[in-house]
């Protein structure tokens, strides 16, 4: 499966997190609801790989993806659990290595040029930029595609409905992330028509923004 592909569609990757499989799976039908088909499950609760297995069984509308992996364990359990990509606050060698070893693509966080220089030398060509509005936002991510010619992006942490277009005016920009989609009151209130209503809305700006 070609993420980076789906991903040029549909450049938005809503972070998903429960504790609770049933949950998980309602959230990531709303935002499939909403036309989003990538989805980042984050590895931040005792049941989250039980939620990746979850959503990668059960909703075939959507890409699932583990996030939030730290070690070399944790993203062999979560290719065992269905996850298509995995991406990482930070740039590992072991995570990136078991990722690469199982063909899965691997986002690693990045945050100075010799972390994304660093990830060029292990054969990436996508990094995440993390956390995107702490690590200079716009303005980094645009001097760092001017050095870096070979590598997309996918800026995380700070992005909102008011900065997303912006960010994806910015041609090495592969796709944003965020947790804006998923509201954790709405989530609490059972309120999934709010997450799809997002996601609607994260797309159409997407499409403004890409000019499509
Ligand atoms: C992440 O894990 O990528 C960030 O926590 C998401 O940041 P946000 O909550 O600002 O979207």
């Amino acid at each position: 499966m070609n993420i980076s592909a789906a991903l040029e569609s549909c450049p938005v990757v809503p972070l998903v997190q429960a504790d609770d499989a049933g949950v998980a799976v309602n959230v990531s039908q709303a935002l499939a609801a909403g036309g989003l088909t990538v989805a980042e499950v984050v590895l931040r609760t005792d049941r989250a790989l039980d939620c990746l297995r979850a959503v990668a069984d059960e909703v075939p509308d959507m890409i699932a993806g583990a996030g939030t992996v730290l070690t070399a364990g944790q993203a062999r359990q979560a290719i065992d659990h269905g996850a298509k990509f995995v991406v990482s606050p930070g740039l590992d060698d072991a995570v990136v290595a078991t990722c690469q070893e199982a063909g899965v693509p691997i986002y690693p966080g990045v945050y100075t040029p010799s972390e994304i220089q660093h990830a060029v030398n292990l054969g990436l060509d996508v990094v995440k930029f993390f956390p995107a509005s702490i690590a200079g936002g716009v303005q980094a991510l645009k001097a760092f595609a001017g050095v870096f010619r070979t590598m997309r992006f996918m800026p995380t942490g700070g992005i909102s409905p008011d900065n997303l277009a912006e960010y994806l005016a910015i041609p090495a920009v592969l796709a944003c992330g965020g947790s804006w989609l998923t509201p954790a009151d709405a989530i609490a209130a059972g309120e999934f028509e709010t997450i799809t209503r997002l996601a609607e809305e994260a797309l159409s700006a997407a499409a403004d923004a890409r000019g499509q």
